[in-house]
């Protein structure tokens, strides 16, 4: 979504700014501009599309003057073009913003009946013209203006303002969407100031951050002793900077061709990382930040989630059911509004699943919650984000930044830290002895190195993934079947492919096949199987050959017992991928340790309701290839793997 900076130097800052946008691309967005004051004159660049065209606009016609703001825009009121590209701007000040003025349509009416003229359909442009009303009516006190204006916008924004003549100033305010303040020495001693939307874009300028809270503003001066911050209630309130955090996205892609393929090649260390985090090696069992219920307490656990997050709160929810027999509701956020919940305090609590923290859907969805009293957990990558602040707990996927659109570690660090909760709780209410529960926390722990194992040829000419690849890359529909916990891995398998490459993709429960879907089968449509060789395999099997004796390519995903059964049973195959075998993974580990009695695991054991670990295990690492082949499909395709067309990072508007 929209991206924001601003900076106050004692040099140019035009390229700063330029390379600030840059660092905001992941967002997402479809036109992008700057202005700067020169001489007291602001004076703007705007461009639509990449910010490459707008490096273009600046060659031809640079920019000079040391206080600017830049802006990437995804496009909410009003076409992307340049017109409607920010900063939108008078001969008093300019504006950037970021989410959605509800009430503009009226603020519009009320301004154009005044006289003023606007030149833009965005909702962002009332912005202006109520500022330099405001700045006219009170003799050009800025502060005042800033003041009387914001209680006038309704809806969640976050926007930067600057004024002609105000060399050394900028103004900014955050209603609902992320603004962050920051500050730094330059070269001389003397200092730099900077707004951005979060603090990734401030990663390499910003040495010392502070994110604002919502309702609050501020007024920007270079030093951080001459800047003002003021709570909702306009009072005054300290700067409580912060260093700021080694961001990722500053070290770059390394020798990866894109985010996304250095973000999947990282997920075996960053599970290690996790596992690290979550696992206690006292008590060899998960270890979670206090909670404010007890789990034996609690009959339902409602979660909220939008797209990959949502997929992944799924398999939590089959996860809690068998292992801590826990009712679990998974509600994609932005219908959760829409129906009537049946919410209560006391045995319920809510856990909300966000990468970026920022997801306008959920905050909303979470907002039900509790106004309903319901204690809350945030299980999200960024810390510092809007749904933590809101939460009662924080639950960090320990992910690092996340910078490729397509979600892929955030989506598997999700899965591993539902794992331990359900763990936790599995355990807390009695559902697994404390020996069964390390078992399984050690089983989890031989994960990194199957992901690793799964991903030795990735990008290789000779990888398993290039046939199945060559296949999807065909087709202009594809169907992806997964049964039990695989059911929610088709669906987020289904997500990548078709965000990345474009093609049309549609995950069902492969059992659902008969009911309708399977009209759709002849040989233009391949059907991929995400299906471990489990307890559900025979009967996907079956599905299997129903849609293969239609005509249908079949591709399976499994392990060698898995393909060899497919074969055996005469399901003629067109590609498979196949997977390290979890189940004979650790069998051998079992037989290794069979010396020591005290590690005589019980992986294999199954719980009460004959789950065993396996099934913990495999959505886990059956993401990896789900993510492989939408990203060489991609490639394959040729489409924009990081920043595929109209999709944002973070989504902060409904
Ligand atoms: C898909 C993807 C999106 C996000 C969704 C929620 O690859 O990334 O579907 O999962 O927009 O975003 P977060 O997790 O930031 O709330």
């Amino acid at each position: 979504m929209c991206g924001i900076i601003g900076m106050i130097d004692a040099k140019p800052v035009a390229l700063p700014l330029l390379a600030a946008l840059r660092r905001l691309e992941y967002r997402g967005y479809d036109s992008a501009g700057m202005a700067t004051l020169n001489e007291g004159r602001i004076e703007r660049r705007r461009s639509e599309g990449k910010i490459v065209r707008l490096e273009k606009v600046l060659q031809k016609e640079p920019l000079f003057g040391t206080t600017g703001i830049g802006h990437t825009r995804w496009a909410t009121h009003g076409a992307p073009v340049e017109k409607n590209a920010h900063p939108h701007a008078n001969g008093t000040l300019a504006v950037v913003h970021n989410g959605i003025i509800e009430n503009f349509a009226s603020l519009r009416k009320e301004l154009e009946e005044e006289g003023r003229r606007f030149e833009s359909e965005t909702d962002s442009e009332v912005i202006v013209h109520l500022l330099t009303r405001e700045v006219e009516r009170n003799d050009g006190d800025l502060a005042l203006a800033c003041r009387e204006v914001l209680p006038r916008l309704k809806g969640m924004f976050a926007l930067v303002a600057m004024f002609a003549g105000k060399e050394g100033l900028l103004f900014g305010a955050r209603c609902g969407s992320p603004l962050v303040l920051g500050f730094s020495d330059g070269d001389k001693g003397e200092s730099v100031g900077y707004f951005g939307s979060d603090a990734l874009s401030l990663s390499g300028l910003a040495e010392r951050i502070v994110y604002l809270h919502d309702g609050e503003w501020a007024l920007l001066r270079a030093r951080e002793e001459d800047s003002q911050l003021f709570d909702a209630n306009n009072a005054p309130r300290g700067l409580s900077l912060q260093p700021m955090p080694v961001m990722a996205v500053a070290l770059g892609k390394g020798n990866h061709r894109h985010f996304m393929e250095k973000e999947i090649v990282e997920q075996p260390s960053v599970w290690s990382d996790v596992l690290s985090a979550r696992l206690d090696p006292a008590t060899r069992r998960p270890r979670l930040p206090a909670l404010p219920f007890l789990f034996r307490d609690i009959s339902t656990l409602h979660m909220t989630a939008c797209g990959t997050a949502y997929y992944a709160a799924l398999v939590a929810k089959y996860w809690l059911e068998a292992f801590a027999g826990i009712a679990v509701e998974v509600d994609v956020a932005s219908e959760l509004r829409y129906r009537a919940p049946v919410l209560r305090s006391g045995d319920q609590v809510a856990m909300c699943v966000s990468q970026s923290g920022e997801t306008m859907d959920s905050l909303e969805a979470l907002r039900l919650y509790r106004k309903a009293g319901l204690k809350t957990i945030a299980l999200v990558n960024v810390e510092q984000s809007s749904i933590a602040r809101l939460c009662d707990v924080v639950l960090p996927t320990h992910a690092g930044p996340e910078i490729g659109v397509a979600s892929t570690k955030a989506f598997t660090t999700q899965l591993l830290t539902l794992a331990c909760f359900t763990l936790t709780a599995a355990n807390e209410r009695g559902w697994l002895s404390n020996e069964q529960t390390s078992s399984f926390v050690e089983a989890l722990t031989c994960l990194p190195g199957l992901a690793a194992r799964c991903l030795e040829k990735f990008g290789a000419s000779e990888s398993q993934f290039a046939e199945a690849a060559q296949l999807l890359a065909r087709a202009h529909d594809v169907l992806y079947l997964g049964r039990g916990v695989s059911y929610p891995i088709a669906l987020e398998g289904a997500l990548k492919i078709k965000e990345i490459s474009y093609i049309h993709a549609e995950g069902y429960a492969a059992g659902e096949m008969k009911h309708g879907p399977i009209a759709l089968v002849d040989d233009s449509v391949p059907i991929l199987a995400v299906a471990p060789y489990d307890r559900w395999f025979a009967k996907t099997l079956s599905n299997l050959h129903e849609v293969a004796s239609r005509g249908a390519k079949v591709i399976l995903v499994s392990s060698a017992r898995g393909v060899a059964a497919a074969d055996e049973g005469g399901v003629a195959l067109a590609a498979r991928v196949v997977l390290p075998d979890c189940e004979e993974v650790l069998a051998k580990r079992t037989d290794a340790d069979k010396s020591s009695e005290e590690n005589k695991t019980k992986e294999g054991e199954e719980n009460a309701r004959g789950w065993s670990v396996l099934e913990m295990m495999h959505p886990i690492l059956y993401s990896l290839p789900v993510q492989i082949l939408a990203h060489d499909v991609a490639l394959l395709k040729g489409t924009d793997v990081d920043q595929p067309r109209n999709l944002a990072k973070s989504v902060t508007v409904e």
